[in-house]
């Protein structure tokens, strides 16, 4: 079998001859941050942001970037050449492997860089065609969600909810608003209105969010980026999950009851299909990686 090839600290290998040592501060405190960039035939989907917030949450931990964006995007080039296709990149970035375990961040310490190729999971036609279940819960998760962290039991423990409820995906609330969900951005939209949650350190300010946000602002959709209302969510005409590997999905279940008819609306039918063209154009955009 043609072994899994993978990036670690500037060396390709294949997968399973990377090891991490046991003091890694990932390993050991979940301190890192990560990306995940979807890949449609060998191109990247905004590469260059996904690497932008990289270093946005790398300058958020205190974590020194090894790379400029320029460089990730030419490593990222180098490992998709042996993963042609539809992808997702997976990048990771510790605080390093130091001597001890000490709270305090080691100074002068090398970060760990990894990153891998999965073959990239899109929505399935059923999915896309009559959406999906969600259930709701409290948003029980600390209060630097903007930050892309690799410690995501908060996030874990919320999706476990929703994978037990035979749910998609768990939407969380914080005082009586929407924040996200477990692992993705929520819009609401109500009388031809989308609405997006604000961009704070409440959410993660999802790629995708931010594409959705510039397709509307390019097809005339009316979008509003405000606090959403607990109510707001629950009396949708239609509810929508965003994110690199989701694209858009349309919720029409909502802890067992139907969201608007129960069926993806107009709004998530005209997003679906601007998402859908831009895919188109970054295909014919960029040349396919060997
Ligand atoms: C908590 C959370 N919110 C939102 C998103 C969506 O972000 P993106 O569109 O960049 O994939 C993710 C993606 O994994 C996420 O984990």
């Amino acid at each position: 079998m043609t072994p899994n090839i993978a990036h670690f600290n500037g060396e390709l290998l294949p997968l399973e001859r990377i090891a991490i040592s046991p003091l890694d501060r990932g390993f050991i405190f979940g301190d890192g941050v990560y990306e995940v960039i979807p890949v449609y035939g060998g191109a990247m989907l905004r590469g260059r942001e996904h690497f932008e917030r990289l270093q946005r949450s790398m300058d958020e931990i205190k974590l020194r970037n090894p790379h400029t964006v320029d460089e990730w995007m030419a490593l990222t080039g180098k490992l998709l050449a042996h993963h042609p296709g539809n992808q997702s990149v997976y990048i990771q970035v510790t605080r390093g492997a130091p001597q001890k375990r000490d709270h305090v961040m080691p100074k002068d310490l090398a970060p760990t860089v990894f990153m891998m190729v999965q073959p990239l999971a899109s929505p399935s036609k059923d999915a896309i065609e009559n959406g999906v279940a969600c259930i709701t819960h409290e948003d029980f998760r600390w209060a630097k969600c903007h930050i892309k962290s690799t410690s995501l039991l908060g996030n874990i423990l919320a999706r476990q909810l929703s994978a037990e409820a035979g749910a998609t995906e768990t939407i969380l609330l914080r005082d009586g608003h929407v924040t996200e969900a477990s692992s993705s951005n929520v819009f609401v939209v109500k009388d031809g209105v989308v609405l997006a949650p604000p961009q704070d350190h409440l959410i993660l300010l999802g790629i995708t969010y931010d594409l959705v946000t510039k397709l509307a602002a390019e097809g005339a959709v009316r979008l509003e980026i405000r606090p959403v209302a607990e109510a707001e969510l629950r009396s949708a005409d239609e509810v929508w999950l965003t994110s690199s590997t989701k694209e858009v999905l349309a919720v029409t279940t909502l802890d067992g009851k139907p969201v608007g008819n129960g069926k993806p609306g107009p709004a998530f039918r005209r997003m679906h299909a601007l998402y859908q063209e831009y895919k188109a154009r970054l295909r014919e955009s960029r040349p396919v990686a060997a």
